[in-house]
This record gives structure tokens, sequence and C-alpha cells, in this order.
């Protein structure tokens, strides 16, 4: 079977779900159902492409109203128009999550425009080439760890005041197998992703009692722009996607192959659901067995 196949199910198979602690509300979507996040305010960092991309897509496909960020504005830009294109309401707002001013006025935004904040997935992030830690620059590791760590932490900060206001929601945070395991090279990378375990468990426990949830989707390879960067100089599509290939075949020894962004799209809507309602301050590995085999 085509993976496309599989994915389209996988789509398909998400219509029943319905959303977080709230009560679903019943309109419309693109297809004329009613969409499992019908009116629904969903707000995500990084979604100017790979999996915040195609979250975007997929939260607005079932009726949610999205706001994300991103830096690249052509991109936001293109994001938007085809969301809207196909029936769904989103707004890029350009934000850089290693600015607080920044990520403030963007969740006040999202809050604005929409009228409300039912889920968050703070999914920016950002890798470097391969390195081994001595011979990483002081200025790549602190902006590793301002995008991928202090980024989430500024999200957190803004979003929960929101939520306690509205009365609850859910929060995703954009983890990795990486907060379990490193390979050479992947050093400050690691340690980014390892952070957000401790946010995910402190934000869950004092955050509870306001009907907040928060969990970690923490993707294995995922075939998005992110992995460009070990991108070797002079390679055609072909051979680097022949890379990416062997990468696969080494790195997910069960599927071997990546997962599609609309495959950990798809896992983020099912865990900001109800079917996910005794699940808060944990990290949840999608990672086709990469863990596993370790
Ligand atoms: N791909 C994988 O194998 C994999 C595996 C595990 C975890 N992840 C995680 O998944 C998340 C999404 O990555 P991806 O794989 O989908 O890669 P991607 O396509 O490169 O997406 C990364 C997103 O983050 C945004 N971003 C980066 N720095 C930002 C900043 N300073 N301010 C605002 N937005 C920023 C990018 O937008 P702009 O460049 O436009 O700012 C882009 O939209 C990341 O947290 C990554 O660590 C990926």
């Amino acid at each position: 079977m085509k993976r496309r196949t599989v994915l389209g199910s996988t789509a398909a198979a998400m219509t029943g779900i319905a959303f977080g602690t709230g009560e679903v509300k019943s309109a419309p979507n693109r297809s004329g159902r009613p969409g499992a996040y019908a009116d629904k305010t969903v707000l995500i960092t990084g979604a100017t492409s790979g999996i915040g991309r195609a979250a975007a897509v997929a939260f607005a496909g079932q009726g949610a109203k999205v706001g994300f960020c991103g830096r690249r504005e052509r991109l936001g830009m293109q994001t938007e128009r085809e969301i809207r294109r196909a029936g769904g309401e989103a707004t890029y707002i350009r934000a850089d999550v290693r600015r607080p001013d920044q990520v403030r006025s963007f969740v006040d935004r999202v809050v604005e425009t929409y009228g409300g904040l039912d889920v968050a997935l703070n999914n920016a992030g950002i890798q470097k080439p391969f390195t081994d830690l001595h011979e990483v620059t002081v200025e790549e590791r602190d902006d590793v760890v301002s995008t991928n760590t202090r980024g989430v932490f500024l999200a957190l900060k803004y979003e929960i005041p929101h939520m306690r206001r509205l009365g609850g929601g859910v929060i995703l945070v954009t983890g990795s197998t990486n907060q379990w395991a490193t390979r050479t090279g992947l050093g400050s990378y690691t340690a980014s992703k390892n952070g957000l375990t401790g946010l995910v468990q402190a934000a869950a426990l004092e955050n509870a009692g306001h009907g907040i949830r928060v969990v970690a989707l923490s993707p294995g390879m995922t075939d998005t722009p992110m992995l460009d960067v070990h991108r070797p100089a002079g390679l055609s599509d072909a051979q680097w996607d022949q890379m990416k290939a062997q990468f696969a075949q080494e790195g997910v020894p069960a599927f071997r192959r990546m997962a599609g962004p609309e495959e950990m799209a798809a896992a983020a809507l099912a865990l900001a659901s109800s079917s996910f309602s005794f699940q808060t301050g944990s990290c949840v590995p999608v990672d086709g067995g990469q863990l596993a085999a370790l």
C-alpha cells in the first residue's frame, strides 16, 4: 500500500474524535461534516513547514481556527492561503520564539483574533549539522537551546494565563526521541529536548487543577526540511533521498522508513482529544519502534 493511502485513512479515522476536556460543538468543516475541532482555537509555533505545517492543515481540516507562527513569511502566508482555499480558517503571524516580546504578542494576538485558546502545539525547533560537543560553538549551542527549550518555556509562560482564565485546554510540546537517547554529534539538540521533559512535568502538575493537560509528542525520524541541515553539499535530490532512506533503514529498524509529517499531525490531533483525557505530564514517543531498538 502506498504511504499516501495509509495517511489518508489515518486522517479519515481522526474525524470521529472528540476534543480535550471541552464539549464538542457541531459545525461543518470543509467536507461538510462536523469537525472534531469545530470552533476550537488552536495555536501552533513553527508551522511554516514540516510537522507544524501538517498539524495546522489537519486541525483546520477538522474545523479549528488556527493561529500559527514561524519566521519565513512567504511560507507562512502560503500555508494560510492553502488552508483558507480549502475552506479552513488560519492566520499566520510572524514571530521568532527566541524573542519574549514576539512570543507574547503572538499568543495574545491569536487569543484576540479567535476569542479563545483551546489547544497549543509548541513545536518550533531547529537542529544544527552533526558536531561533537567540544567543537560546537557557544553561539550554535545557545541558538538551539533558545529555540527548542527557552522558546517552549516562553510559549508556556504566555499561554498558561490565558488557558487558566478561559477554564482549561491542552498544551502539546514537540519533543523528540532524543529526550531518551542521543547519537554522536547531536549533544546540544539532545540537551535542548531533554529540558522539555522537565517543563512538561512541571507545567502539568501546576495546571492540572485548572483543567489544563500538558503532554509532549516525541517524534522519531520524520521526513521534514529540518533534516536538510545534514545534507552534504553537492548531493542531488535523488542522492539525498537515498541517503535519508539509508538513515531510516538503520535508525528505524521496525518500519525501516521515516514518518511523514502528516503522521505526527494525526498524533497531535489524537493527543489533544478527549481520547487522551487521562494523559498529562508525560512524553509520548511516536517513533515507529525507534526506541524499542536501543
Ligand atoms: N524531523 C524530525 O525527524 C524530528 C524528530 C523529532 C522531533 N522533531 C521536532 O519537530 C519539530 C518540528 O520540526 P520539523 O521536523 O517539522 O522541521 P521543520 O520543517 O524545519 O520545522 C521547524 C519549524 O520551526 C520553526 N522555527 C524554527 N526556529 C524558529 C524560531 N526561532 N521562531 C519561530 N519558529 C521557528 C520553523 O519556521 P521558520 O524557519 O519559518 O521560523 C518551522 O516552521 C521541532 O521541534 C523538531 O525538533 C523533528
